[in-house]
């Protein structure tokens, strides 16, 4: 279920404390629904990292609310005991590098998450090579990542952020080493997933090449969003 994708309410991160805090994210206010991929830009030092961080489960928010799924994990502490639980089942995560792992191929690469979280070896490898298909990289699901190009293995770690159908992906910089044709490409991969799997996608970017893509965009400053409406390039 995944009626509300993403929902952030007032969220603040302060680090540290006394004189030396600082005050990563101040009222951040988001809203993802399912099906949707946003844009998040801002400076460096902006708080997109931070933001990604709290959202992910990997650090604490100070503060706020934040509903993924039809859960609300954090409302002024975690709603949640088991944080790993919620990371592997609910958030697929796509870096700027695809970090496959090079030992194993490329269907196991995408099957290794859900076969860990306990489905049938066969049932994981199947779904993988589904998900490989739907992204067009199916041809090469017997292949070993170092044998991919780049764009490839991007499709690759899509593909594995998807498998265990979460109902919320967090992308950094996804397209940053890719040319134009490519980072287009990804994008587009991106909202036909999310679309069909009605997932809510935030991607974190500076990539010029992609932000026309976007329909909705927020901008993060100083620890604030500002939302804007994108050109939403048609893919
Ligand atoms: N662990 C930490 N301890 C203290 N301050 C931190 C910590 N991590 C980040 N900050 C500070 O919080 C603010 C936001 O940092 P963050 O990493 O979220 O920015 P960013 O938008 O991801 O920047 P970049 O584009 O450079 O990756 C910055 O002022 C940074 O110095
Ligand atoms: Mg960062």
């Amino acid at each position: 279920m995944n009626e509300l994708g993403i929902l952030i309410e007032g969220l603040s991160k302060r680090y540290g404390e006394g004189d030396a805090a600082v005050d990563a994210l101040k009222d951040i206010n988001m809203r993802v629904a399912p099906g949707e991929v946003v844009g998040l830009i801002g400076p460096s030092g902006s708080g997109k990292s931070t933001l990604l961080k709290c959202l992910g489960a990997v650090i604490e928010p100070s503060a706020g609310r934040m509903t993924l799924g039809n859960k609300t994990i954090f409302d002024n502490g975690w709603k949640i005991h088991d944080l790993r639980a919620l990371r592997r089942d609910n958030i697929g995560f796509v870096f700027q590098a695809p970090y496959l792992i090079p030992f194993l191929d490329v269907t196991d690469n995408v099957a290794l998450l859900p076969m860990l979280a306990g489905q049938s070896n066969a049932k994981a490898r199947a779904r993988a090579r589904e998900l490989l298909a739907a992204l067009d990289v199916g041809h090469r699901a017997q292949a070993q990542p170092s044998q991919l190009s780049g764009g490839e293995q991007q499709r690759v770690a899509i593909a594995r952020a998807l498998a265990n159908q979460p109902p919320v992906i967090l992308a950094d910089e996804p397209t940053a080493p890719l040319d134009s044709e490519r980072a287009l490409g990804v994008m587009r991969m991106l909202n036909q997933m999310a679309q069909q799997y009605r997932t809510a996608i935030i991607v974190v970017t500076h990539d010029e090449k992609i932000i026309p893509t976007f329909k909705r965009i927020y901008h993060i400053r100083d620890g604030r969003t500002y939302e804007e409406v994108g050109q939403g390039l048609c893919l």
